[in-house]
């Protein structure tokens, strides 16, 4: 798979398809130099390869306890923190069906792709210490009256935008009021409540240069200016009354750094007699030119930092035939997160930390989003092979189907992501 660094040859796959492979490549590799143990589920122990087969001249991976996800991180005065605790058993269901929301992303449109088991759509997020409230579309709407609420990120930002649109449309439809080229920016419009709802594409949130084309084909190695922002989000900031933003998996991919203009380093940049840095030096850096610029605009804005969302490929990765076809949630306790996610996840607690603290001496509202333990627990909620509509119709032995053990299906998982916003909302 080494080749596939810089390159990828596809013409027969779908833009959509080489973007998620092309993703999971450099996503496969990454565990392959870092991890030796990815995923360490203990009912049912899931294993790759455990190869360290590249770059001995890495820098170490920074130590992180894998139980640090149940660690305190919120304040001491906090009464509840929401983001701890177990999925539980909820009859009532999902608040929309592919068939009461118009707007759902076929790849993520698990019903009428065929999935034949339901479960998964009858549990809700339950806190230890506290009740969380279902989502009310309707209190939210008249919350955000006249107000313009971004998510500034990579697909994950996408999928949740998704399960906001489906929720809230059914009390008001949205009207599109713009989208870029490739459907990756869009904003909606709610006329009767004047809410303008964006999802704004920055996987990367600082300049990147990627040199993909229209089908995703990579051409070159990814350019990261890790201390210029991505003017894609920035332009638009002084429009924002309330963000929701985060780092994620794209900046596992092979990158050359860059600040003030200059290279400082790269990562898995083999044969360029460049300094490997690590991925992790690249999303902290990121991650702190993000927050700054946050915490030292003139205009404010309440802002939702989310960590970062463990996937579950079990048995292989993406393209080695890794699968995620568990039918419930795990218990809190019953998995750890893998390596890689707990070294984002230390990074951005460490980075929200600092920038919490200069915001609060500003009045401004930084709030952690921390669907880390709540992502984990859901291996059930990923469409799978379910990213296909009737992936098995085609009987044909050869084709190899390709999982998406990363993303949520609608209705899923990530719909009590709007629960936890609107209760930090409220509450928080
Ligand atoms: C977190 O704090 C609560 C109350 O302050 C305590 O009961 C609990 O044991 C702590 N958990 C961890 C993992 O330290
Ligand atoms: C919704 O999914 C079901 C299968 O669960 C399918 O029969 C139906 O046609 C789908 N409806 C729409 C509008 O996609
Ligand atoms: C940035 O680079 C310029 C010249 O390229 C140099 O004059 C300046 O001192 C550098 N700034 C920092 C902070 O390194
Ligand atoms: C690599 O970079 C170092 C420092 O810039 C230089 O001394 C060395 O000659 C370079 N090696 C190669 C093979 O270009
Ligand atoms: C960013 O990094 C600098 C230097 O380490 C640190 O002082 C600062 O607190 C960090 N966060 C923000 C939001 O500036
Ligand atoms: C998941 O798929 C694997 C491999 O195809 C199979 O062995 C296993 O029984 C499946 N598990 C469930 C719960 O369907």
């Amino acid at each position: 798979m080494k080749q596939f660094n810089s390159n990828v040859n596809s013409h027969t796959f779908s833009s959509f398809f080489v973007k998620f492979a092309v993703c999971f490549l450099f996503l496969g590799l990454a565990y392959r130099l870092f991890s030796s143990s990815f995923v360490q589920f203990s009912p049912v122990v899931v294993t790759t390869d455990t190869v360290f087969d590249a770059d001995k001249g890495l820098p170490p991976l920074p130590p992180v306890s894998s139980s640090d996800i149940s660690v305190n991180h919120t304040a001491k005065n906090e009464k509840c923190n929401v983001f701890v605790g177990n999925w539980v058993r909820d009859p009532t269901g999902p608040f929309y069906t592919n068939a009461t929301c118009s707007t759902i992303e076929e790849h993520q449109n698990c019903m009428r792709n065929g999935r034949p088991d339901t479960d998964y759509i009858y549990w809700r997020w339950k806190p230890r210490d506290c009740n969380l409230p279902k989502f009310d579309p309707k209190k939210f709407l008249n919350m955000m009256r006249g107000k313009s609420l971004a998510f500034i990120g990579d697909s994950i930002m996408r999928n949740h935008v998704q399960s906001l649109l489906c929720m809230l449309s059914q009390v008001e439809q949205a009207m599109e009021v713009y989208h870029d080229e490739q459907y990756k920016s869009r904003r909606w419009f709610f006329p009767s409540h004047r809410l303008t709802l964006s999802v704004v594409w920055s996987p990367f949130l600082t300049k990147a240069s990627v040199f993909e084309d229209v089908n995703g084909v990579s051409s070159g190695i990814i350019q990261l200016h890790l201390d210029e922002l991505d003017a894609t989000w920035t332009d638009q900031y002084e429009n924002f009354d309330y963000v929701v933003t985060a780092g994620g998996k794209w900046f596992l991919k092979s990158a050359i750094y860059y600040e003030n203009n200059t290279i400082v380093g790269c990562h898995n940049c083999q044969g360029k007699n460049i300094t490997e840095l690590g991925f992790y030096y690249a999303y902290r850096k990121a991650l702190n030119s993000t927050l700054k610029f946050i915490t030292s605009s003139k205009h404010s804005v309440y802002t939702f930092f989310r960590t970062t969302t463990p996937d579950h490929f079990e048995n292989g990765e993406w393209n080695t035939g890794g699968y995620c076809n568990r039918t419930r949630p795990f218990r809190e306790g019953e998995i750890d997160v893998n390596d890689i996610d707990g070294v984002m996840r230390n990074i951005e607690l460490e980075e929200f930390e600092r920038a919490a603290a200069i915001g609060s001496k500003k009045g401004l509202t930084l709030k952690l989003f921390d669907t880390t333990l709540v992502s984990l627990l859901r291996p059930d909620g990923h469409p799978g092979v379910y990213r296909h509509l009737h992936p098995f119709a085609v009987k044909d032995k050869n084709l190899k189907l390709q999982n998406d053990c990363l993303h949520w299906c609608l209705p899923g998982p990530i719909d009590s992501w709007n629960d936890l916003m609107m209760e930090t909302l409220v509450n928080g």
